[in-house]
């Protein structure tokens, strides 16, 4: 008897069909990988099997008996639980209070001992280490999912779907969460995983389901495919690898850091020290740097959102000292930010609206406080093209951006960011939830900005990516840089030392 099976499940939005005619059949102790560009309905299933949406036909068999939730609380109780592509756990509280939250009246909680208990014991199980008493925002995103998922443990899930979980990990993060699923998987639970990566379906699926265009393109099991047979799939095309990187003469710099640190005295904020650094024009400094070593801290302080406690910054000649945000944004640093839906987007405001939250004082959109419509909608129709935004149905611009599927969500932002009149781009994670297709397409973005002579700062957890891009590569551990390496010098070996606090003196 299989876990779950999802049979002919159509749903359509504004007539479009998200989902058309999709089976899907998850095994105990499976685990399914579900793989398809960004938009092509792959949230939109699971969303349908979490109860968070009806579907339009097809159903659904929860171990040989129908049932259609109709809201996450029945899923859940049935035994199907979700990590969301965005989490959802309340900031100011504790993980503990977290795992708990919703669940009063149950025995567990009455009790806070024995809850606090069977949490510890559910996270020293499968490897899920987190400490009980933290306030979710102290966590770095990759512990954040850690207490989702000991949430739908503690719920007494069988069967688990993590809609891109690995998207915010680190490599090494990576590592150890495949050792979770692994334990899961030995214990009998089903998993659905949503990834773009290629080789992590390989490395942990046993069976992939491909999407196209909301349509079920192939069912496979991962022993007998291959990475280019998987892509085939998804996209119909072979990748192009190598990016088109040009010769530039790379002398003047675009941007001096002297001596910067942060103030970290804030809650759940990690300290920059002394960064000394320089980007030249027509060059893409990449940062290297597991996760929570200041990244963001780094990108805010150049942009303007955290404070400095001392040190310079200085922009094109300019310095940068008692500069707001806006000002800095207008000298030209552009800020694609990891955290999109909190930092970048309103998404209660419609696409047109999002695209302009920088620029909308600016000619030819408004003249003198006269917002001309007509300009913003054609600005929002040729970003959308060029970035191959994708709404569905009939709304085209005016879709509010919370009904964009995380992918182009960030498309949108990069769309925004890339500004003529940017000088300095600060990327981080850039690619984070695209599909290969349009992850080949945001790096060339970053290089075509490069080649024209602007400073790209590209901070990715994403080794691969740092070594194809950048220049130069600046390592950053303990929030300070540790190294500096020519793309010539650079190997992972090397980098990887580094970003684990190793010079390459204590190596020798
Ligand atoms: N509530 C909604 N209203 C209207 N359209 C929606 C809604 N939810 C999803 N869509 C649309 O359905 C399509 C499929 O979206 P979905 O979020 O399932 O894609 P996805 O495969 O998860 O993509 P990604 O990899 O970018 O996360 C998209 O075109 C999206 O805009
Ligand atoms: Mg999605």
């Amino acid at each position: 008897m299989p876990l779950l099976q999802m049979k002919h499940i159509c749903k359509s939005f504004s007539g479009v069909y998200a989902n058309e005619d999709i089976n899907l059949t998850v095994e105990k102790g499976e685990i399914h990988a579900l793989l398809g560009e960004n938009g092509a309905g792959k949230t939109t299933l699971m969303n349908i099997l979490f109860g968070l949406y009806r579907a339009d036909s097809g159903e659904i068999f929860w171990k040989d008996q129908l049932a259609n939730f109709t809201s996450p609380k029945e899923a859940i109780a049935a035994g199907v639980g979700m990590v969301q592509q965005h989490f959802s756990l309340v900031n100011k509280m504790t993980v503990l209070d977290n795992v708990i939250l919703n669940l009063k009246g149950n025995a567990f909680v009455l009790n806070r001992a024995a809850a606090r208990a069977r949490l510890v014991e559910l996270a020293e199980k499968y490897g899920l280490q987190v400490n009980p008493d933290a306030l979710i925002c102290e966590l770095s995103v990759g512990e954040q999912q850690r207490v989702e998922i000991l949430k739908a443990l503690y719920r007494n899930v069988e069967l688990l779907i993590l809609d891109e979980p690995t998207g915010v990990l680190t490599p090494q993060e990576t590592t150890q969460f495949f050792d979770v699923l692994r334990n899961l998987k030995n214990e009998g639970y089903g998993i659905i995983i949503i990834t773009h990566r290629m080789s992590e379906i390989m490395a942990i699926s046993d069976r992939v389901t491909i999407l196209r265009d909301g349509k079920q393109v192939a069912d496979l099991v991962t022993a007998e495919t291959n990475p280019g047979e998987l892509s085939a799939y998804m996209i119909g095309r072979e990748l192009n690898e190598s990016y088109n990187i040009e010769e530039t003469p790379k002398a003047e710099n675009m941007l001096v850091m002297k001596h910067v640190s942060n103030d970290h005295k804030h809650h759940g904020r990690h300290k920059i020290e002394a960064i000394d650094l320089v980007i030249r024009k027509g060059e893409i400094l990449g940062i290297a740097g597991v996760e929570g070593n200041g990244q963001k801290e780094l990108a805010e302080v150049i942009t303007g959102i955290q404070k400095k406690k001392s040190g310079q910054i200085i922009l094109d000649g300019q310095d940068m000292a008692g500069k707001t945000i806006r000002e800095r944004y207008e000298a030209g640093i552009s800020y694609i930010s990891e955290d999109r839906l909190s930092d970048s987007l309103i998404t209660g405001m419609n696409i047109i609206d999002n695209l302009l939250l920088r620029d909308y004082k600016k000619l030819p959109f408004a003249k003198h406080s006269i917002v001309n419509r007509s300009a913003m909608r054609k600005n929002a129709k040729e970003k959308m093209q060029q970035y191959q935004v994708r709404a569905s149905g009939k709304s085209g611009v005016d879709t509010q951006v919370r009904l964009l599927s995380g992918g182009n969500q960030q498309k949108l932002i990069i769309a925004r960011e890339l500004t003529d009149s940017a000088k300095l781009i600060i990327a981080s994670q850039p690619t984070r939830g695209l599909d290969i297709g349009a992850t080949e397409f945001v790096r060339q973005q970053l290089i075509n900005q490069r080649n024209a002579g602007k400073a790209v700062m590209l901070i990715s957890a994403d080794l691969e990516e740092i070594m194809a891009l950048s220049d130069r590569i600046a390592v950053l551990f303990g929030g300070k840089i540790v190294g500096v390496l020519s793309r010539e010098e650079a190997t992972v070996q090397k980098i990887g030392l580094l970003m684990g606090g190793i010079s390459e003196e204590e190596e020798k």
